[in-house]
């Protein structure tokens, strides 16, 4: 998948009002993720960082109580398509939910985007663990399990669609008056248990072949969805060794779907708190905890356990709690760790604050990219979903401070050699499977 020696891939989680619940109180930080200028800011970092990846997430619903980027921010494809315009190499990822969409839809998105980009659309396939989105659609939230078998044929669906067309069907010859080759654009007449789809779509084969799927569910057939279709999978981790453990896992199920475990890409969400020294490290983290609202910490810590925790004694240890059906990935990392650790729920609702979950390093740029270093080369992953706390500057100093470290080590480009999501992971364009079965 990488070129030798083997370098890291690095994403981007883009929340305008910054990954920290209250990032946008830090001085300088940018206020709102409905502003094209900031989303824009961020792409030309992460092209000066050499980033693979650009990720925008996506809910179906207005969260005010939660993060104040899940209250008002825009469509995610609307602004990826905004962003392609002022973008040159930087992938660009965004969610869309298989519980809560047509996959017709979704493959013409994705595949409008690819061709916008220049090839660098990715496709977060999700299956919406929030319940509200339900309410937006005049539906009953299908369960956990239930959205799974759904997803599994929607993306079939969704990566048929985008082989209906083979490589070099538009023709344009000019002497018989013939656009298209209709020998290479070939209906997919789907007919499955949940979708009965006949395309092609109205869009040519796109520049990546396929637009990269990315994927972050980590149940039992999350994974095996994974396992089976994507290309970029987000890791939720607190624990080098709970991560190595899930890295082996998860690329131990790819040969039985006939996949090589070099073409997944695990990126563990990383929120790294840098500073010129340990000291100012510390004091940034110390300055943004500072502005972490009880309520919303809450709400946050509720909605990713599943389980409401607003009457609970802040001061009292977590327990063993049983988890329910809506919460999963981030619900079992962060229980295990508050368990190991002995926590109060102040001090989970503090780590929630910070990174609504996510793990969370702290330090001056050589001591991140020790802790970066290690993980890579311990088999825990192959990158990091970088979130930072606050824009732009909290990735700034991502950028400027560790990333030269990493390229000195030689465990990241110092220049992109290609110009496609497909090209930067490594991974070879796809042929059609419709017409080169
Ligand atoms: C980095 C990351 C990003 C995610 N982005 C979204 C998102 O944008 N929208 C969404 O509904 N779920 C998102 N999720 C949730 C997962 O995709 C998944 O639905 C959730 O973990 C439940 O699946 P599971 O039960 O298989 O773990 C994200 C998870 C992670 C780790």
């Amino acid at each position: 998948m990488s070129q030798s020696p083997r370098q890291m891939h690095l994403g981007v989680f883009v929340l305008g009002t910054g990954n920290h619940i209250a990032g946008w109180r830090y001085p300088g930080a940018a206020q709102s993720f409905e502003d094209l200028g900031v989303v824009q800011e961020i792409g030309r970092i992460a092209e000066r960082g050499k980033f693979d990846l650009i990720f925008l997430g996506d809910n179906l619903a207005s969260e005010p109580g939660m993060h104040p980027s899940f209250a008002a921010r825009f469509e995610p494809l609307t602004m990826l398509a905004a962003l392609a315009a002022t973008t040159t190499h930087v992938g660009l990822g965004a969610t869309a939910s298989t519980t809560y969409n047509e996959p017709y839809n979704v493959a013409r998105t994705f595949a409008s985007l690819d061709h916008l980009s220049g090839g660098r659309a990715a496709w977060n396939a999700v299956t919406s663990s929030g319940e509200k989105a339900a309410d937006n659609f005049g539906r009953i939230h299908p369960e956990h399990d239930a959205r799974y078998e759904v997803a599994e044929e929607f993306v079939d669906v969704v990566r048929g669609l985008w082989d209906c067309w083979d490589d070099g069907a538009i023709i344009r010859d000019h002497a018989t008056g013939r656009y298209i080759d209709p020998a290479k654009v070939k209906p997919l007449d789907h007919e499955g248990r949940f979708f009965r789809v006949k395309g092609p779509l109205p869009t040519s084969r796109t520049p990546q072949g396929q637009p990269i799927i990315l994927q972050a569910g980590s149940s039992e057939p999350g994974l095996a969805l994974a396992a089976r279709t994507a290309d970029v999978v987000f890791a939720v981790v607190q624990d080098l060794e709970e991560a190595k453990a899930g890295y082996t896992a998860l690329k131990s199920r790819m040969p039985a779907f006939g996949r090589d475990p070099d073409t997944l890409a695990v990126l563990p969400g990383v929120m790294p708190v840098v500073g010129r020294t340990e000291a100012e490290a510390r004091e940034r983290l110390n300055t943004l905890q500072s502005f972490v609202n009880t309520d919303n910490a809450l709400s946050m810590l509720s909605s990713r356990l599943g389980v409401d925790v607003s009457g609970f004694p802040l001061d009292a240890l977590v327990p063993e709690l049983p988890l329910p059906d809506s919460s999963h990935g981030f619900a079992r990392v962060m229980l295990a760790k508050a368990l190991r650790e002995r926590m109060t729920w102040r001090d989970l609702f503090n780590l929630t604050g910070a990174a609504r979950g996510h793990w969370v390093i702290c330090g001056a740029p050589e001591s991140i990219a020790d802790t970066l270093q290690e993980w890579f080369e311990a088999g825990a992953c192959d990158g990091f979903n970088i979130l930072p706390p606050y824009f732009p500057g909290g990735f700034d100093d991502f950028v400027d401070l560790v990333v030269p470290v990493l390229q000195e080590r030689g465990l990241f480009r110092r220049e992109y050699s290609g110009t496609t999501l497909r090209e930067h992971l490594g991974l070879d364009r796809p042929r059609s499977r419709l017409f080169h079965p």
